[in-house]
């Protein structure tokens, strides 16, 4: 059971069964500070028009609505996700790949995919808790909190706690803007001066964040501002 007191950010739960997708489920619901959870996505969704693996009762499937839309939302809910998710770790670090995958020794434990319509903004995020077996396609990229910890972690308490990192970090991006979250990113984001793959397969150099959120990168000797997609390691 999920204790809402004390979040500034969440005002309404809804515990679904199975949904196709809790960020659809959130959009057309179409009000702030509204948390859909569900044990089972049929057709959970990913960045870039990719699916979201979500078979029931095993890991956090969640939505969370704000007003306002903001690209750099985005990045906030990485951050935040992330400083939770190295907490409940005790002692190995999570780490964000931008913009905002989070990773433990390289392998992927969380996919955040932010949507916005109508004023409203869906912070949906998938972490894999107590899964330990995946489908051929992804068996080697993915990983969970019970595969780095040996042991079966209670839903409820990993998603407490991601709600109170979201209410800190998103109080913090309020009252102090951006630099606090980009200094974050910068200090526990993969990749910083390493070479990478874009897209398109163009290799470059990752130099930092901008102050909007963009990915800068060094192509060819020009500092290019990559503002979706991702990159992979060189
Ligand atoms: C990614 O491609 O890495 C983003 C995955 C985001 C998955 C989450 S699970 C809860 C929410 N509902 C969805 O349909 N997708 C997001």
């Amino acid at each position: 059971m999920i204790d809402l007191a004390g979040l500034k950010l969440v005002k309404e739960h809804i515990e679904l069964d199975a949904v196709d997708s809790t960020n659809r489920y959130a959009l057309d619901a179409a009000r702030p500070g509204l948390l859909i959870t569900a044990r089972e996505q049929i057709a959970g969704r990913g960045r870039q028009g990719r699916t979201w693996f979500s078979p029931p009762g095993e890991n956090i499937y969640m939505t969370l609505t704000l007003q306002n839309p903001d690209p750099r939302f985005c990045l906030v809910t990485g951050v935040a996700v992330r400083a939770v998710l190295t907490g409940l770790l005790g002692g190995v670090e999570a780490r964000i790949k931008w913009p905002n995958d989070i990773l433990i020794l390289g392998r992927k434990v969380c996919g955040i995919l932010c949507e916005a319509r109508g004023g409203i903004a869906a912070l949906g995020i998938g972490v894999n808790v107590n899964q330990t077996e995946w489908p051929d396609e992804l068996k080697h990229s993915a990983t969970s909190l019970k595969i780095i910890t040996g042991r079966k972690l209670a839903l409820d308490e990993v998603l407490q706690a991601l709600l109170h990192g979201l209410d800190y970090w998103f109080a913090l991006y309020q009252s102090q803007g951006f630099p606090p979250v980009r200094a974050a990113f910068l200090e526990h984001g993969l990749y910083q001066g390493s070479q990478v793959l874009l897209q398109d397969g163009t290799p470059g150099v990752i130099l930092g964040l901008s102050q909007e959120g963009y990915l800068e990168v060094e192509v060819d000797g020009q500092r290019r501002s990559i503002v979706s997609g991702d990159v992979v390691a060189a």
